[in-house]
């Protein structure tokens, strides 16, 4: 199996599951325990907090433990804008989200809150004038990603975070796919999210930052955990392993991105000697070292999926396949692209493990697979959403 779709998910390091065998078995305290077993526990996701503050610049008590990088996003969203509701209900999101702050935004759309979506470029880039121009007296909040888990884009927060601060604005920004491959800057937002099962750590555990002082509300209620900011038992093992796993990304990161770009490039170019009209999506200069969106006109995102996966490579795509249609992807409809182009998207993205070999052996697998399935696929049926 050649697994390229890092960007979904990646593999636990040895170091975040070293860290995290002690927290299932002998050390499996409630941290909110008075006694030494709860002592243990509680010792345990400080030391995290400490770590991950540390990488990041940050105080310990800006982190807020969370479940996933949805919740945080989740979080950061609905209880940044209620918090700030009575300053004002207009809010500012880029049209490129992912959905777990998209759909956090539609939701207050539709409850009481008025939105603007934030246009991009055809590059997948943030438009300035159009953020200067939309914010209002009553603008409380604008979220902008740091990289598009798409694309891999990359936005421009520094002039993002500087109109936001001139008029007074909260800025959030979903940092799930740069930690660890771009500098997470946390010096331009007042909130960032993350989920550690995106740099090798586990899945089930996240974090929000939150600069001091900024009011919250919670999304979810019961006990004080979080500074009262988020209730729930934590998830001990997943919090240690999910900071070991940050020491693990951070080392050696410069030269990591260096030959992950290299090897994309590489795959790029096979790619552009076989299919001479495939189309790559999204800023080829601003964008992750990792990723690579392309399109394969006429070849359905969910066709070349399948018959790659036969061939024994995972990619994706970002658009959601049902049966027999295809919805296209709201990121590349948002750049402008048509529908066929959209639908038509596979996104390839390296990780700490993929080889060189992998990638030339991927490339070979692409030429079969475009060469079969160009030969043999019916029209494929573009979904209307
Ligand atoms: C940019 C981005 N934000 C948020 C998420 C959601 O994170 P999680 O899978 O931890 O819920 C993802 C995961 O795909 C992502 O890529």
């Amino acid at each position: 199996m050649i697994y390229l779709d890092y960007n979904a998910t990646t593999p636990l390091c040895e170091s975040g599951r070293e860290a995290m065998l002690p927290y299932l078995y002998e050390h499996f305290g409630n941290a909110s325990s008075v006694h030494a077993a709860g002592r243990e526990a509680r010792s345990a996701i400080d030391d995290a907090r400490d770590e991950l503050a540390a990488f990041l610049d940050a105080k310990p008590h800006e982190l807020i433990f969370t479940a996933s990088g949805t919740e945080a996003n989740n979080l950061a969203v609905l209880g940044l804008a209620r918090a700030s509701a009575a300053r004002g209900r207009h809010l500012i999101c880029s049209a490129t989200e992912h959905h777990a702050v998209l759909h956090s935004f539609e939701y207050l759309a539709k409850n009481g809150f008025d939105v603007t979506w934030l246009r991009v470029d055809r590059n997948g880039i943030a438009d300035l004038d159009q953020l200067a121009a939309a914010i209002r007296n009553d603008t409380t909040l604008v979220s902008v990603m740091s990289a598009n888990n798409e694309t891999g884009v990359l936005q421009p927060l520094a002039e993002v975070s500087s109109i936001c601060r001139a008029h007074g604005v909260l800025l959030h920004s979903d940092m799930v796919q740069s930690f660890g491959k771009t500098n997470a800057d946390l010096s331009l937002v007042d909130a960032a999210s993350f989920a550690a099962h995106k740099f090798y750590g586990p899945k089930g555990a996240g974090f929000l930052y939150l600069r001091s002082g900024i009011p919250i509300e919670p999304i979810l209620f019961g006990g004080a955990h979080e500074n009262q900011r988020r209730p729930g038992t934590e998830n001990v093992a997943a919090i240690a392993g999910m900071a070991a796993a940050a020491e693990w990304m951070m080392e050696k990161r410069g030269l990591e991105q260096k030959r992950e770009a290299t090897l994309r490039d590489q795959l790029w170019d096979s790619i552009t000697a076989v299919a001479p009209d495939a189309q790559l999506n999204g800023s080829a200069e601003h964008r992750l070292a990792n990723t690579l969106n392309v399109s394969f006109s006429g070849v359905s995102s969910e066709t070349m999926l399948m018959a790659l996966d036969l061939e024994g490579v995972c990619a994706s795509s970002g658009s959601a396949c049902m049966v027999g249609s295809v919805v296209a992807s709201h990121v590349l409809l948002a750049m402008g692209f048509s529908r066929e182009r959209a639908s038509s998207a596979i996104r390839f993205s390296l990780g700490r493990q993929t080889t060189a070999e992998e990638i030339e052996s991927a490339a070979a697998a692409i030429a079969r697979v475009l060469t079969r399935v160009r030969r043999s696929q019916p029209q494929p049926v573009y979904a209307a959403g």
